[in-house]
C-alpha cells in the first residue's frame, strides 16, 4: 500500500513535535504546538506572514531555543543527544533557508561543498565530483559551478541552494519558501524538481510556502500555523473544508486560485 494511503496512526514519523513553546523576550511565538511529519511525505507548511513558520523551522534545527516541549527526529529526542549523535542527526537533514540562501563570496560549487567540508572528510577531487553531481541533479549546467550568486538568476540561486541542501544526501530537507520570488513558470519547474527528487531519493520534505500552486501540486499534506498552534493539518481537502477564518480567506478569498472541480 502506498505510504500516503496508510492510516496516519500506522505511518512512520520522521519529525514529532509535542507541546512546543518558543518565544523571544516578552513575546510568545508558539505555544502548545503539536505536529507530526511522516517519513517520505512532502508537508506544506503555511501561515500568515510573521506567525512563526521560519522560527519553527529554526527551532527544529536547534537554531532558536525552545522554552518547553519535545522535538524528536527519527525517534530521537533532540534534547537527549550526545554531541556525536547530534552531529549524526544533522547529517541526515539539509536546509534551504528563506534568506541568504547562499554565501555571496563563494562560487556555487564552493557553496555546495560547505556542508561536505563540515561533516565529511573527503579529498578535494571527491569533493569536486560530489558537488558537480549535486549541481547536475538540480538541473543546473556544469558551468554554473564556478559562478557566484550575483551572476545567477533567482531560479538558479534557488537551485544552487537546493544542491547545497542535498550535499550530504539527507533524508529530510527543510525548504523555507523555495519558490518565493520566482515567476510562475520557474516556480512550477522548481516544484516539479522537488517532486522528482522526493520520489527518486525517498526524501521527507518540510516545505514552508505561500505558493498555493505548490500546495496543490506537490504537497501530500498541508499544516497551517495560526495563533501559535497548528490550526489544521491533513490532505489539502481537509484544509479547504476548515472553517478557520484565516484558512477560509487564504483558500477561498479573492486571491485564492480557482480550483479545478470547483472545491
Ligand atoms: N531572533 C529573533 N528575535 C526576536 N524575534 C524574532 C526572532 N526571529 C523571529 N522573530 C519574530 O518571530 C515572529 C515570527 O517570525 P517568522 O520569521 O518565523 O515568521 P514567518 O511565519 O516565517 O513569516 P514570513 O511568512 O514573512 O516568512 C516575528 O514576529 C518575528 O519578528
Ligand atoms: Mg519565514
Amino acid at each position: 500500500m502506498p505510504a500516503e494511503a496508510m492510516p496516519e496512526s500506522d505511518r512512520e514519523v520522521a519529525i514529532r513535535i509535542r507541546d512546543l513553546e518558543v518565544g523571544f523576550g516578552e513575546k510568545t511565538i508558539m505555544k502548545g504546538l503539536d505536529l507530526d511529519v511522516y517519513r517520505g511525505e512532502i508537508l506544506g507548511f503555511v501561515g500568515a506572514s510573521g506567525t512563526g513558520k521560519s522560527v519553527l523551522t529554526r527551532a527544529i534545527l536547534g537554531l532558536v531555543p525552545k522554552r518547553r516541549g519535545t522535538i524528536e527526529v527519527f525517534g530521537e529526542n533532540l534534547d537527549e543527544l550526545t554531541p556525536s549523535s547530534r552531529k549524526a542527526i544533522e547529517r541526515r537533514w539539509g536546509v534551504l533557508f528563506q534568506h541568504g540562501a547562499l554565501f555571496s563570496s563563494l562560487t556555487v560549487k564552493q557553496n555546495v561543498q560547505v556542508p561536505m567540508r563540515e561533516y565529511l572528510d573527503l579529498s578535494e577531487r571527491l569533493l569536486d565530483e560530489l558537488a558537480m553531481l549535486k549541481i547536475e541533479m538540480v538541473g543546473l549546467q556544469p558551468d554554473a559551478a564556478e559562478k557566484r550568486p550575483a551572476d545567477l538568476s533567482g531560479g538558479m540561486i534557488k537551485r544552487a541552494a537546493l544542491a547545497r541542501a542535498l550535499a550530504l544526501d539527507p533524508e529530510i530537507v527543510f525548504l523555507d519558501e523555495p519558490t518565493s520570488g520566482l515567476d510562475p513558470i520557474g516556480a512550477g519547474e522548481f516544484d516539479d524538481l522537488i517532486a522528482t527528487l522526493q520520489k527518486t531519493l525517498g526524501l521527507t520534505v518540510f516545505m514552508v510556502t505561500h505558493d498555493l500552486d505548490s500546495l496543490y501540486s506537490v504537497c501530500d499534506r498541508v499544516a497551517a500555523l495560526g495563533d501559535g498552534k497548528i490550526i489544521a493539518a491533513g490532505p489539502i481537502e481537509t484544509l479547504l473544508a476548515s472553517q478557520h477564518p484565516w484558512l477560509r480567506a487564504y483558500f477561498h478569498g479573492k486571491r485564492a486560485r480557482a480550483v479545478a472541480g470547483g472545491v
